[in-house]
């Protein structure tokens, strides 16, 4: 079912901090910040070509971050994202399978304007896993 990695998330504490460390030590193309508020982070994207590196930092009080990086203070590896051709065929057979889907547990809208689901990351190998529609 899952297709491509499309990205690996890290969480920061510092935005601006870890897009310089990925631009200036690592030499990445970093993007422009965009604010999710529906979400609660706000995020950079890295292109690596094969896939993207995520840099996610808190945005908003009850920011689904913040209690990672209270565990993870210099910040830490939060999730992978593969790819799927059909949300909501996924999404059944996630079900089916007894997996549990965070949040409503439908689609939402992610940042890349494709619909994109959550599931717990006791479920799969202690990591949390976005699948994303492509
Ligand atoms: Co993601």
């Amino acid at each position: 079912m899952i297709g491509k990695l499309n990205h690996v998330a890290i969480a920061v504490p510092d935005l601006a901090a870890a897009s310089a460390i990925y631009r200036e030590q690592l030499g990445a193309k970093v993007s422009a910040s965009q604010a999710l508020p529906h979400h609660g982070v706000t995020v950079v994207f890295i292109d690596l070509g094969n896939t993207k590196v995520e840099l996610l930092e808190p945005l908003g009080e009850d920011s689904p971050i913040a209690a990672f990086l209270e565990k993870n203070p210099s910040g830490g590896m939060h999730h992978i994202c593969y790819e799927v051709d059909d949300i909501n065929a996924a999404l059944d057979r996630m079900k089916s399978t007894g997996a549990r889907v965070l949040g409503s547990g439908e689609p939402k809208v992610g940042a890349h304007g494709k619909p994109v689901v959550f599931l717990h990351p006791k479920d799969f190998c202690g990591t949390l896993v976005e699948l994303e529609q492509v």
